[in-house]
């Protein structure tokens, strides 16, 4: 992609409405655009973002066995009597009216549409386990929307629901997304350790969050130091082999969001007591028959007995996700992308365009590694070298290869790494040797 043609709305100044560093990164390197509070919009860089992330939750998902589906956005209020929520939901959930005043409501979670489409479909143990997830936006009516896309009102959420015949089955699903979820957050490059927390207002009684560490989350996290050395991509995805083992490790060290630690029970001296805030990425519930018995999503079991199903629930905040990759990893300058959702793999700086050389051989490297197959971002503008050197840091793909007329007479071209910052003058056969590696 040209960056003469790209539709890329940087900002240098900083903007004053954004209280977080991913907040203000994100404005001003032109990923999002505010709608109205808490509602934005995705211009193409950001979009590419989100898209990679959605693209590993959606692999992580399918590999441990979850199935594709796409539930609508609106849903009918009249399954939300029958569970109970419509009336305990509160001012969080934005009701609609249709043309024949019909209460409709823009779903803020779908545990009751994917029961309802349960019971019609399924009566036997023997169709069970499924799992089906989707990734829609939902619609929560915070009170307070803030740090951007991180409490967004509007906002993109992988859900998945789990179906079990019973509590044992049941717990090995949640395990399941357990592991998923481990290996999906080490994917995109975040250390996110799962803490026990309270279930809330979807009910039942055994439920994680994943948090990732940053200073600028909105909860207040304690956890044992030694999680900093625990790799989720170390876990296999065998999900038909017991999965307790690595659930019961990853839950053996200490690990508690405010509200469920107390300094005089915590087990932990201080040198091993990490206390700091924490962004919430994920969260996993099993609550066994809440919506299943309120709702009448009854199975034959082996027996022939009618049993209501066992269900547990399972969300990442996929649009929250751009801006806690970022939280986790930026600097002075900008944004570092870690290559997995890097919005494109490398940017090229025509450091002089006006110099015919030079021109010659940027646009000959941009043909070449488009050719290998490499996401790039071509720099072409007629600006300063310095301006050009600046914003790519500030939108922080993961490397940078500028092309100069000093280096063209010496053969070669600048490649840097935008994490480490380091640089080399090489040939442009190198610098691709090295990018396609
Ligand atoms: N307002 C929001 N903006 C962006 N992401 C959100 C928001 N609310 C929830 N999420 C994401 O969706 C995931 C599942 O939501 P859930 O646990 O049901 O919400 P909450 O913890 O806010 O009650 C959360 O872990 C978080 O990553
Ligand atoms: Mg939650």
């Amino acid at each position: 992609m040209r960056l003469s043609q790209y539709f890329m709305p940087t900002r240098k100044e900083t903007p004053a409405e954004a209280q977080v560093v991913s907040h203000r990164l994100m404005l001003r390197a032109g990923m999002i655009h505010q709608a109205s509070a808490g509602i934005y919009n995705w211009l193409p860089l950001g979009l590419r973002v989100m898209k990679k992330i959605e693209e590993i939750v959606r692999q992580e998902q399918v590999l441990a066995g979850a199935q594709e589906i796409l539930m609508p956005t609106i849903q009918s209020a009249d399954l939300w009597r029958e569970s109970g929520r419509y009336d305990e939901y509160g001012a969080e959930m934005l009701r609609i009216k249709d043309r024949h005043q019909r209460d409709m409501l823009y779903g803020p979670t779908n545990e009751e549409q994917i029961t309802d489409i349960f019971r019609h479909s399924i009566k036997s143990y023997r169709d069970l386990p499924k799992n089906l997830f989707q990734i829609q936006w939902k619609f929560r009516d915070e009170i307070r929307p803030r740090f951007g896309v991180m409490r967004g009102r509007e906002f993109l959420m992988k859900d998945n629901y789990s179906f079990d015949i019973d509590e044992v089955a049941g717990r090995h699903s949640y395990n399941a997304m357990f592991v998923a979820y481990l290996r999906t957050f080490a994917r995109l490059g975040l250390k996110a350790i799962p803490m026990a927390a309270d279930a809330g207002p979807i009910g039942g009684d055994l439920s994680h969050e994943f948090i990732v560490l940053a200073e600028t989350g909105e909860s207040e996290v304690h956890c044992h130091k030694d999680f900093l050395d625990f790799d989720g991509l170390a876990e296999p995805a065998d999900y038909a082999a017991n999965l307790q083992p690595i659930v019961d490790h990853w839950t053996s060290l200490y690990a508690a969001t405010d509200d469920k630690h107390d300094p005089d029970a915590c087990p932990l001296n201080e040198d091993e007591l990490l206390s700091g805030r924490g962004i919430e990425v994920g969260h996993i519930f099993f609550f066994g028959t809440k919506y299943s018995e309120s709702m009448g999503a009854y199975v034959q079991d082996p027996e022939g007995n009618q049993v209501p199903v066992q269900m547990g629930s399972y969300g990442i905040g996929v649009s929250r996700l751009v801006g806690a990759v970022i939280e986790a990893s930026h600097d002075q300058a900008g944004i570092i992308w870690p290559e997995a959702v890097a919005p494109f793999k490398l940017g090229i700086l025509n450091l002089r365009v006006e110099d015919q050389a030079t021109t010659a051989a940027a646009e000959d490297f941009y043909k070449k590694a488009r050719a290998a197959g490499l996401e790039v971002l071509f720099d072409d503008r007629p600006e300063r070298a310095g301006a050009k050197f600046a914003e790519m840091d500030l939108i922080g793909l993961p490397w940078q290869v500028a092309i100069g007329p000093r280096g063209i007479k010496a053969g070669t071209i600048e490649i840097k790494n935008r994490a480490t910052g380091q640089r080399e003058e090489v040939s442009a056969e190198a610098a691709l040797d090295l990018l396609t590696a």
